[in-house]
């Protein structure tokens, strides 16, 4: 199957096995997390990263925090300050704090969540294949696929969905700064799949979009609020806005669990701001080390420049309040 190589998460049976995602592409590396600190220091340090993959290692470790002797409260909100922007982490540690208390084993209900989201990729990318039917150059940002879910991924789990029905599918990927998840990990995934790909500094975005080398923008969420606001890794938004002057229609693709109903739109979704050596970095022509750097990890895409946002559900459409409520019930 098409981008499912790659285990990014599994459990052992006393240890959480992830891929090191700092370490892609020069090397892949796995790690054993064994302790609840663990899972929340990898989780900080970005080796754990995307959204769905957060949620159940989240929830992992969870199960590792309560078996450590922590409780369950305590092993929950340390899990859920670990990163603040990507709901799914909050979510997945508040199901398996609820299995707990309420008497089920919270292992099950993690072990669920893996194959949950596995089976939601998938159906993500065929509810993505059906609607950007005759996109064929396909535009997207950071990295959401076999890395950052325990399946085969969200926006690229529509790349690959394509590339597996035999239809002709070609990705742009950009840099994705200052981490560079798309030069690092999109690029690296696709490459192993076979798909054509193209890489972009973020700044080329516009240019691509404007001058008819885009047939869709298909990107991840962190959190979408309840009409249809969604955060997502820094950039998506100056994307969103190109995409909009250039007339080139603009996807979100997500589990149905990135979508907060208690968040009524995006100035509700808190952004995580990350430090300053990220983008500073270090070595032969960085910045003085003390130059100020605002560094924030994500931005919000306003509902009105989101066309479609696809789900294991089905595909939402505006008014996307109305389109919740309808697939969610
Ligand atoms: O900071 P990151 O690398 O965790 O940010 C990831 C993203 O913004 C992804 O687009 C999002 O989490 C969706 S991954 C399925």
């Amino acid at each position: 199957m098409a981008g499912a190589t790659l285990e990014s998460i599994a459990w052992t049976g006393d240890a959480l096995r992830v891929v090191d995602q700092r370490r892609v592409p020069d090397e892949t590396v796995v790690l054993e997390l064994r302790t609840i600190e663990g899972v929340v220091q990898a989780i900080g340090a970005l080796a754990v990263r995307g959204a769905n993959v957060l949620g159940t290692a989240g929830a992992f470790g969870f199960v590792l925090g309560v078996r450590g002797g922590l409780t369950p409260d305590d092993a929950a909100a340390r899990l859920i300050a670990a990163r603040p922007t990507a709901v799914n982490l909050r979510v997945a540690v508040e199901l398996v704090h609820a299995a707990l208390v309420g008497g089920e084993d919270p292992l099950e209900v993690a072990l669920g969540l893996l194959a949950a989201d596995r089976a939601a990729c998938l159906a993500i990318g065929e509810h993505g294949r059906r609607e950007l039917a005759g996109a064929s150059r396909l535009l997207t940002h950071c990295n959401t696929g076999v890395l950052a879910t325990t399946g085969r991924g969200t926006a690229l789990g529509i790349v690959y969905a394509k590339a597996e029905a035999g239809e002709r599918v070609e990705v742009l990927a950009t840099e994705t700064r200052p981490l560079r998840q798309g030069a690092r990990l999109t690029v690296w995934e696709l490459q192993q799949a076979g798909v054509p790909v193209t890489l972009l500094v973020d700044a080329a975005a516009a240019a691509a979009l404007t001058t008819g080398r885009v047939d869709a923008v298909v990107v991840g969420a962190d959190r979408i609020a309840a009409n249809g606001d969604t955060a997502n890794k820094i950039g998506t938004l100056a994307l969103a806005i190109a995409a909009s002057h250039a007339g080139v229609p603009f996807y979100v693709a997500a589990t149905w669990n990135a979508i907060d109903p208690g968040a009524p739109d995006g100035a509700a979704i808190p952004i995580e701001e990350r430090g300053a050596e990220e983008v500073l970095g270090g070595g032969p022509g960085a910045p003085a080390a003390d130059t100020t750097v605002w560094n924030p990890a994500f931005d919000v895409t306003p509902a009105a420049l989101i066309p479609g946002i696809v789900t294991e559900r089905g595909v939402l459409h505006p008014p996307f309040g109305a389109a919740i409520a309808e697939l969610g019930r």
